[in-house]
């Protein structure tokens, strides 16, 4: 598995933000992460980044857990695996597209403006290379981010609410781009409340309250990949065979944007 979290938690004083979840995610999948405001799904993200720790259990990606890096390897992890794509842009605003693009590089390796412009060229923004941040469209803006999170080739990309700014047309475009990732072997895990974008990944786990109540496969093929590799429905708690005898095993959502919206979303 790519990424193996086992039996994590992070816990603010009393509250429970991510609590006792159980996931396993392989190499290629596409995961959706659902639910309303404060379900905990950035807190989830942050720890699987390795933004964050968890206050009990462990990340593994690759088999390596993260507890057992050190500061550099943490960074290496960081820089080398993982590329981030955040509901707000977090672009430089005096520098051009390319020379965002550029400053992922210069953290990663060496800065390489022709492979930065190509970077762009792949989300179709090679005209708008040369623009700053402010005179580019919200759409645009979140195509650059995508254009630096790919810049070091990651194996997994995590995006937090990559359409929560955009409107219909620029999160179509989004989509096909993560699309494209996916039909490429890229590993995605996206938190939305947006059904279509839900929709579009293998699988979809629930959150509420930082519980997980719910999964679903949108994917049959995924998921009979993922069951012949052993792989195991997420869980919160015991083991997910205790969960089930207790009752309070996960349910598939039918409609999960029907469930999100029930909720108060961000
Ligand atoms: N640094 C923090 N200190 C205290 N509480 C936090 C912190 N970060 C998040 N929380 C709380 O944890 C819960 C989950 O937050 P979050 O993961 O941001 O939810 P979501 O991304 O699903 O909206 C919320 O109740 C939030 O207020
Ligand atoms: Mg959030």
């Amino acid at each position: 598995m790519l990424l193996e979290l086992d039996h994590i938690s992070k816990i603010y004083g009393d509250l429970h933000a991510v609590d006792d979840l159980t996931l396993t995610v392989p190499a290629g999948q596409w995961l959706a992460i659902v639910g309303s405001s404060g379900s905990g799904k950035t807190t989830l993200m942050n720890m699987i980044g390795c933004m964050d720790t968890p206050s009990k259990g462990s990340v593994s990606l690759e088999g390596r857990r993260l507890e057992d890096l050190n500061a550099s390897q943490l960074a290496d992890v960081r820089k080398n695996m993982i590329g981030l794509v955040f509901q707000k842009f977090y672009l430089v605003p005096h520098l051009t597209a390319v020379e965002n693009v550029m400053v992922a590089q210069y953290y990663h390796s060496v800065v390489d403006q022709r492979q930065a412009l190509e970077a762009l060229d792949r989300v179709g923004l090679k005209d708008r290379a040369h623009h700053l941040p402010g005179q580019l469209s919200g759409g645009e803006q979140q195509r650059v981010c995508i254009a630096r999170a790919l810049i070091n080739c990651p194996k997994l990309i995590l995006a937090d609410e990559p359409t929560g700014n955009l409107d219909e047309k620029n999160e179509r475009i989004v989509l096909d781009l993560f699309r494209q990732l996916h039909e490429q072997g890229t590993t995605i895990i996206v938190v939305t409340h947006d059904a279509l974008v839900a929709s579009c990944a293998d699988r979809e786990i629930m959150l509420n309250h930082g519980v997980l109540v719910g999964e679903q496969w949108n994917n049959e093929t995924a998921r009979e990949a993922y069951e012949a590799a052993g792989g195991k429905p997420a869980f919160t708690g015991s083991t997910a065979e205790g969960a089930q005898r207790d009752g309070d095993a996960p349910v598939a959502f039918a409609n999960p944007t029907k469930a999100a919206k029930t909720g108060d979303l961000e």
